[in-house]
Order: structure tokens, then C-alpha cells, then sequence
């Protein structure tokens, strides 16, 4: 469904992604995992080109989207819901509006039906009732919540996690483990989720994948990601940030 061949990305002299290559089958959750600063975050980015790519092909499906233009971008962006680390609220609008910002943005739905709709997902994400608040009088595990309802609001085909549960509290974290997994059952999403936290990996996982030195160096399913002895996994595996549940 999403295939990423041989993905070069450079800032300067600093190599972040050197010929990196993954397939997300259609409807999974992948998960990719790796270090602080091995370049999940990048990837995400290149994948939706907000940042360009030096080299290397992006195919959802059977479109190549290496060369498109931002132009061109625009109706395969609009298929991909993305969850930013950190959340990347607007500020200085309500939590309505900022939901229902894709769907004002993207479609020519009438008031009544972007009302509906984002009602929807705030209820699907627990925060119904929050409607008119400004992102800054909500927490952090609030803002991860409302940052997926608008991830989601416009039905996208894909969803992108960076970081669901970094930051938040351990119950918090879980009840954002569980609504990743709720999203792939109710929408039937395919989702890749960037993460290092372990445990959060392992509760919405179906796959897993590791960034090493710019490359993916181990790509399984749960019993091959628990019993794989690459070192670089191993030492993550052992090392790595288990939040308790
Ligand atoms: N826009 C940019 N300009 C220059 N360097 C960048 C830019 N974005 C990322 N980098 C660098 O690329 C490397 C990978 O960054 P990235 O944010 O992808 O890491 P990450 O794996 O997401 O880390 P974390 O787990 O801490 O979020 C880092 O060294 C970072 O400083
Ligand atoms: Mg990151």
C-alpha cells in the first residue's frame, strides 16, 4: 500500500535517511521504531513531502510520488491524517475549529454536516463537550486527543502517528494506545506509528520496523521483534522507555 524505496535525505552534511526502504501493507499498523534523533520524524515528513527528498521513490499504491509537484501533492495529502508530535494545534482557534479545519479547508460539506462530523470525533476521541476551548486550557494527553480527531475527521485512508504517547502520563498514554487501535478497527486505516516508546509499540503494532544509521535495519512481526538479536534492536529492546500500565 505505502512503499518507500531507497529514501536518501540529507540536511547539509548530516545524512538523516541513507536509502531507506519500507512496504506498509494495506490496512496494518506499522510501527517504526529507533533512537532520538535517527529520523522518524524526518521520514514522516518526506512521506508527505513536507520536507523534499534527495533521492528515492514514495508510492501509495500504484502512484509514485516522487515527483510530484506540492500541486499534485494536495489530493494525496488530503488521504493521509497526520498525528504531529507535539500535537501542532492552531493556537488561536476553538478545539471546534481547529477539528473541523480539514473538512472547511478540503470539502464543500454544509455547517450542519462539518458540525456532525466533528461531534463525531470528539465523542470517538472522549472529548466531546470541549468544543469551545482554546488548545492552551487543555493538557497535553487532551491536546494528543484532539490533534486525532483531526487526524481523522475527513475519513483519510492513511494515518500518521509521531510520538502518540511521548510526554503524557502512563493512563493517558494508554487510553491514546487504545484509540490508535479503535482507528484501525473502525476506519480501517493503515497507519504507520513512530514512536520509541516499547510498550506503546507493542499495544497497536502489527509490524515492526527499526531505524539504524538512516536504514531499515529489521522489519517483523511481534515474536520476530521480541526474539530479534540484530544488536542495535536488542540494546533498544532492553534499554528502551517501557511506560507501565
Ligand atoms: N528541518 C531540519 N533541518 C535540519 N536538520 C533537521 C531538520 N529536521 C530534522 N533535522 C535533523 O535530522 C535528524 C533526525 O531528526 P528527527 O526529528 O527525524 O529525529 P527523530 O527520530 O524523530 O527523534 P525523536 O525521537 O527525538 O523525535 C536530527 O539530527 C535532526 O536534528
Ligand atoms: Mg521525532
Amino acid at each position: 500500500m505505502i512503499r518507500l524505496v531507497d529514501l536518501y535525505k540529507s540536511f547539509g552534511s548530516l545524512q538523516v535517511l541513507k536509502g531507506l526502504s519500507l512496504e506498509v501493507k494495506r490496512g496494518e499498523t506499522m510501527v517504526v521504531l529507533g533512537r532520538s534523533g535517527c529520523g522518524k520524524s524526518v521520514l514522516l515528513k518526506v512521506i508527505l513531502r513536507l520536507l523534499p527528498l534527495d533521492s528515492g521513490e514514495v508510492w501509495f499504491g500504484d502512484l509514485n510520488t516522487s515527483d510530484f509537484t506540492d500541486f499534485q501533492m494536495v489530493p494525496v495529502r488530503r488521504q493521509i491524517g497526520m498525528l504531529f508530535q507535539g500535537s501542532a494545534l492552531f493556537d488561536s482557534m476553538t478545539v471546534f475549529d481547529n477539528v473541523a479545519y480539514p473538512l472547511v479547508e478540503h470539502t464543500d460539506l454544509p455547517d450542519d454536516e462539518i458540525e456532525e462530523r466533528v461531534h463525531r470525533m470528539l465523542e470517538f476521541v472522549e472529548m466531546d463537550g470541549t468544543e469551545n476551548k482554546m488548545p492552551g486550557e487543555l493538557s497535553g494527553g487532551m491536546r494528543k486527543r484532539i490533534a486525532l480527531a483531526r487526524a481523522l475527521v475527513a475519513n483519510p485512508d492513511y494515518v500518521f502517528f509521531d510520538e502518540p504517547t511521548t510526554g503524557i502520563d502512563p493512563i493517558t498514554a494508554s487510553r491514546i494506545n487504545e484509540l490508535i487501535v479503535k482507528t484501525q478497527q473502525e476506519y480501517n486505516v493503515t497507519s504507520i506509528v513512530v514512536t520509541h516508546d516499547i510498550a506503546s509499540a507493542l499495544f497497536v503494532g502489527d509490524r515492526f520496523s527499526f531505524i539504524y544509521d538512516g536504514k531499515i535495519i529489521f522489519v517483523g512481526d511481534r515474536s520476530e521483534f521480541l526474539a530479534c538479536d540484530i544488536p542495535a534492536v536488542k540494546k533498544f529492546r532492553e534499554n528502551g522507555l517501557w511506560t507501565k500500565r
